[in-house]
């Protein structure tokens, strides 16, 4: 048997593929368009695992798909590849809808037929989970209850209405055409391999580079954070045990204000590469122009996945920003390639950075 993941060499991806494989001798068929995100270095502990099927192609691609469905015969499809960043969908949106929505829709239709040329036993058996964002909910005021499955759909970015638009062809190829699909809509995640884009990567990278640390407008929006291991076993959970046709919210009850996770990470980074003058990183942390159409708040109720499939977050956010910290400091070469290039034209672009 194999399992095919969409999207393998990006930041959950990557981790989900590597945890797979440390715990199953299923083999992994990983296609990726390898775009900017996408990075075979983070694969690079399974480049000779003959487990590891890389094939490198664009999910938009459907003849490439029926011909990798056909020669390995996934049972199973886990899609993560996407565009993935807020600020660059609002740069930038037509990629998101490239990918996100005539990607999902164009590898859909080849999972379909795909699946629907299974014998009865794999056809019973074959999954599709799409792996979504909470930030398809829209955005919460203070005091507001956590977003819950049954929350209504109110995406405010480029991004998220993408990924809510794949979200409902998803739900719509299960009630029209019974594909057997899982949807999971988890929170912020954080820790290896995470492009330094992203809050979290990028203020530990620019802490360490000396340059300043930027908070969007007054640095208050709350988001819920997760360790990517524990949104790894989460969807492996959902892939095991999840009923058809549901979609479940992954979370860690980690909400915290952005200027505080940046303290957070300040903190273990004063105690563990303390910087030369003896100040602490937190110096280095300067307000910009905020965010266009910034969602306030994000919190999750992961309350149905706990009960019904038992899954639990492993990390606390303490001991997975250490982790991370941890992980950046030890892997200095991998920020160092990832950040040449694009990477630097792209910084420059920033709200008021
Ligand atoms: P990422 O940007 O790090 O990686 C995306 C991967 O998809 C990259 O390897 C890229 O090369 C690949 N890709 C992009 N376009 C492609 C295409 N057209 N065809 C094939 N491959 C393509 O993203 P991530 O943070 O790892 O997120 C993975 C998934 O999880 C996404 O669907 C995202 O919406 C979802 N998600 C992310 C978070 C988060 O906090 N990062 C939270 C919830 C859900
Ligand atoms: P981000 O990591 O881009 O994830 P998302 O937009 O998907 O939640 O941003 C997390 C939060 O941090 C979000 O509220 C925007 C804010 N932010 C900053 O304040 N400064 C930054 O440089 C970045 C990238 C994000």
């Amino acid at each position: 048997m194999t399992i095919c993941v969409t999207g393998g060499a990006g930041f959950i991806g990557s981790n989900f593929v590597l945890d797979w494989l440390a715990r199953s001798d299923e083999p992994v068929l990983n296609v990726d368009r390898l775009t900017y995100a996408g990075n075979l270095e983070n694969l690079k502990e399974v480049d000779s695992d003959p487990r590891h099927v890389f094939a490198k192609g664009d999910i938009g691609d459907f003849d490439l798909l029926s011909d990798l469905f056909s020669r390995y015969m996934p049972r199973a499809i886990i899609h993560l590849a996407a565009e993935s960043h807020v600020d660059r969908s609002i740069h930038g949106p037509a990629d998101f809808i490239h990918t996100n929505i005539v990607g999902t829709f164009r590898l859909l239709e080849a999972a379909r037929a795909y699946w629907a040329g299974l014998a009865e036993p794999e056809k019973i058996a074959f999954r599709f989970l799409h792996v979504s964002t909470d930030e398809v909910y829209g955005s919460l005021e203070t005091g507001d209850p956590a977003f819950r499955e049954d929350n209504r759909y109110e995406p405010n970015s480029p991004y998220s209405a993408s990924k809510a638009a794949s979200d409902h062809l998803v739900r719509a190829y299960h009630h029209t055409y019974g594909l057997p699909v899982l949807t999971t809509n988890c929170s912020n995640n954080y820790g290896p391999f995470h492009f330094p884009e992203k809050l979290i990567p990028l203020c530990i990278h620019n802490a360490l580079s000396g340059r300043t640390l930027p908070i969007y407008g007054d640095g208050q929006q709350v988001r819920d954070w997760l360790y990517v291991k524990d949104h790894c076993s989460a969807i492996r959970r959902v892939l095991e045990a999840g009923i058809l046709g549901e979609t479940y919210n992954v979370g860690g009850w980690n909400e915290k204000a952005n200027l505080s996770v940046v303290h957070a990470l300040c903190t273990v980074l004063d105690e563990l590469k303390p910087r030369a003058d003896g100040q602490s990183y937190a110096a280095q942390i300067t307000f910009v122009e905020d965010r266009p159409g910034h969602d306030r708040r994000y919190a999750i109720d992961a309350t149905k996945l706990e009960r019904e499939l038992g899954w639990k977050p492993v990390e606390t956010f303490d001991t997975g920003i250490r982790k991370t910290v941890q992980w950046y400091l030890d892997n200095q070469a991998w920020v160092n390639n990832v950040t040449t290039g694009t990477y630097q034209r792209w910084v420059g672009k920033q709200y008021g950075n």
